[in-house]
C-alpha cells in the first residue's frame, strides 16, 4: 500500500518524482495543463503529441520540488470516468516502481464523472493508496519490485481542498480493502472456514473488537440445516463469524451485513465443469465484504451500530455430500428440495439471513457471489441489487454511483415465485434457466421478514476480475466495501440532518 500525505500549499518535503499530466485536445492545451512550476521543463522535453494516452516522458528537475519530472499522456478530456482514474493511478504507480522512484508528488488535474468534489477526493485517495496492490504471498521469486512508498498529493486539481483527515480515512479504508482482497486471493487450501474465522478474529482483536465464532456444534444448536447440508460433503467444518461494531446509541437497532462465505465451490454432487473451477476460491467474497464493512465502520468510528455475519463452508462432492432430491430444513423451519447442489449459496445464506433477524436490525444487506447469471445480465460493469424497498434501492444505487461500485436493480415480483415451486417441499433451490439471478433472490426472500428493509447484492460479476480491469488488479476487488460505507455515512448524515430540522 502507498502512504499518502497531503502536501502543504507552500510545497513541503521534496520527492524523487514529480508526476503531472498533459491533458488537452492540442499539444499547446495539453502542456498548459501541466503545473506552471514545471511547465517550461515539460515543454522542453515534450514529444509532438504530449497528451497521447499511454505515453510518458521525463525531464530532470534538479531537486526542486523533485529530482525528476514525469509527464503522463492524459488524453483529450479532463473529465474522466472514475474507473479510468483508478487505472491511471495504477499505471503511475507501476511506472514509478519500474524506475525505482521511492517518493512522488502527484498533481492530478482531472474531474470525475458522477462524483462531487468531496466524493472525488475520497475515491482518488483510496484508489491511490491501493494503486500498487498485489498479492505476492506465494511467489518465492519474481516478485514485482516495489520502490515507491509514499505519495504527496498536491492540493490542486481533483485534490483541491484535500485534508489530512481525508487522507487518514482513505488509508483506513484502503487497509481494510487490502485485508478483504487478501482473504479472497488466498487459495482455498489456505482459506478454509477455520482460516477465514481466525483471520477475521485477529483483525477484530487488533481493533479491540471481539469476533464471535460459531463452530459446527454451535451451528447444529442453531439448527442451521442449510449451512450444515452444504457442508456435508466437505472434510472441513463450517463456521459462522459474527462481528459487531457498536458506534451508535445503546439499543439502537443495528445495520446487518450478511455474506456468502463458500471458501470453495466445486458445485458438490452437481459438480461444475473443471474449466475455471479454480475461480471458485473467490466464492467467499460476500463474507469477506461483510466482515470488511464492520472493520471499516470501526476504523472510521461511524456513529452506528453494525453487525456482520459470515456463513462459511466449502461445497464439495463426496460420499457424505448432500444430493439433488434431498430435502433440507432451515433454521426458520421452512424446507427446500435441493434440485442442484451447485445452487448452494442461497442454501447457506438462508440460515444466515434468518440468524441476522435475531439482532432486530434496522436493515439487512447481503453480499453474495450467487449466480453466474449476474454476469449474463449486467456484464462486468455492475452488481445486481434486489430489494422490495424503494427508498433502500435508491439510497444504495446512489451510493454505488458515487463510489464507482455500481449496482442496478432487478425485480422480485411475486410471479417469479412460481419458478421455485417444489412438488415435495416449501420450495426448491433452482428456478430453471430464465431469470437465474432473480430466482436466487426469490429464494432468499423466503428467509427475511418483509417488514425489515433488506437488499440482496449479487456480486458474482464484480467480486473479482480475471485480468487487470478498470484499474482493478487481477483477483479480488473488494467491491461493495465503498458502497456500504458511503450508504452508512449517508444514513448517519441524514439522521443528523433530520434531527437538526426538527
Ligand atoms: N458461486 C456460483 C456462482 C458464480 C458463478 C459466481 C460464476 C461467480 C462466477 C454459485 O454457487 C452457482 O454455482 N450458481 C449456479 C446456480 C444454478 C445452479 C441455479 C449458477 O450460477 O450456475
Ligand atoms: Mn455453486
Ligand atoms: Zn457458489
Amino acid at each position: 500500500m502507498l502512504k499518502i500525505a497531503i502536501r502543504s500549499r507552500k510545497g513541503g518535503a521534496r520527492a524523487d518524482a514529480y508526476v503531472a499530466f498533459a491533458v488537452g485536445a492540442t499539444p499547446k492545451e495539453a502542456l498548459a495543463a501541466v503545473p506552471a512550476a514545471v511547465r517550461s521543463k515539460a515543454a522542453a522535453a515534450a514529444p509532438a503529441q504530449p497528451a497521447a494516452e499511454g505515453g510518458v516522458f521525463t525531464a530532470p528537475l534538479g531537486g526542486a520540488p523533485a529530482a525528476r519530472l514525469y509527464v503522463f499522456g492524459g488524453g483529450k478530456s479532463a473529465e474522466i470516468s472514475p474507473r479510468k482514474a483508478r487505472a491511471i493511478l495504477r499505471s503511475v504507480a507501476k511506472t514509478l516502481n519500474r524506475s525505482g522512484e521511492k517518493s512522488a508528488i502527484l498533481d492530478f488535474p482531472y474531474k470525475l464523472k458522477r462524483m462531487d468534489a468531496a466524493e472525488t477526493r475520497e475515491f482518488l485517495l483510496r484508489a491511490l493508496a491501493l494503486a500498487d496492490y498485489s498479492f505476492p504471498v506465494y511467489k518465492t521469486k519474481d516478485r514485482e519490485k516495489k520502490s515507491l512508498a509514499s505519495v504527496g498529493v498536491a492540493p490542486a486539481g481533483a485534490f483541491l481542498g484535500a485534508t489530512a483527515a481525508e487522507a487518514r480515512d482513505a488509508d483506513a479504508l484502503a487497509k481494510v480493502a487490502v485485508f478483504v482482497r487478501d482473504l479472497g486471493n488466498t487459495p482455498s487450501n489456505d482459506m478454509v472456514p477455520r482460516d477465514f474465522a481466525r483471520r477475521v478474529a485477529e483483525e477484530a482483536r487488533a481493533r479491540g473488537l471481539k469476533a464471535k465464532v460459531l463452530d459446527k456444534k454451535a451451528i447444529r444448536r442453531e439448527k442451521m440445516g442449510g449451512l450444515l447440508a452444504v457442508n456435508r460433503g466437505s472434510a472441513e467444518e463450517p463456521r459462522v463469524v459474527v462481528l459487531e461494531w457498536k458506534g451508535g446509541k445503546k439499543g439502537d437497532p443495528p445495520l446487518a451485513f450478511v455474506g456468502k462465505g463458500v471458501t470453495f465451490d466445486s458445485g458438490g454432487s452437481s459438480i461444475k465443469p473443471s474449466e475455471k473451477m479454480g475461480d471458485m476460491k473467490w466464492d467467499m467474497m460476500g463474507a469477506a465484504t461483510a466482515m470488511g464493512i464492520v472493520l471499516a465502520a470501526a476504523d472510521l468510528k461511524l456513529p452506528v451500530n453494525v453487525v456482520g455475519i459470515a456463513a462459511l463452508t466449502e461445497n464439495m462432492p463426496s460420499g457424505t455430500a448432500y444430493k439433488p432430491g434431498d430435502i433440507v430444513r432451515f433454521r426458520n423451519g421452512k424446507t427446500a428440495e435441493i434440485d442442484n447442489t451447485d445452487a448452494e449459496g442461497r442454501v447457506v445464506l438462508a440460515d444466515a439471513l434468518d440468524y441476522a433477524a435475531d439482532w432486530k436490525p434496522a436493515a439487512i444487506l447481503d453480499f453474495a457471489t450467487l449466480t453466474g447469471a449476474a454476469l449474463v445480465a449486467l456484464g462486468l460493469e455492475a452488481a445486481i441489487v434486489f430489494t422490495d424497498h424503494d427508498d433502500l434501492s435508491r439510497a444504495l444505487v446512489s451510493a454505488g454511483e458515487r463510489t464507482d461500485e455500481r449496482i442496478w436493480r432487478l425485480p422480485m415480483w411475486e410471479e417469479y415465485k412460481e419458478n421455485i415451486r417444489s412438488d415435495w417441499a416449501d420450495m426448491k433451490n433452482t428456478g430453471g434457466r430464465w431469470g437465474g439471478s432473480i430466482n436466487g433472490a426469490m429464494f432468499l426472500k423466503e428467509f427475511v421478514d418483509p417488514k425489515t428493509p433488506w437488499a440482496h447484492l449479487d456480486i458474482a460479476a464484480t467480486a473479482n476480475v480475471d485480468r487487470e480491469y478498470a484499474g482493478y488488479p487481477v483477483g479480488a476487488t473488494a467491491f461493495g466495501l465503498g458502497l456500504a460505507l458511503r450508504w452508512m455515512r449517508d444514513r448517519a448524515a441524514g439522521a443528523r440532518g433530520a434531527r437538526r430540522a426538527r
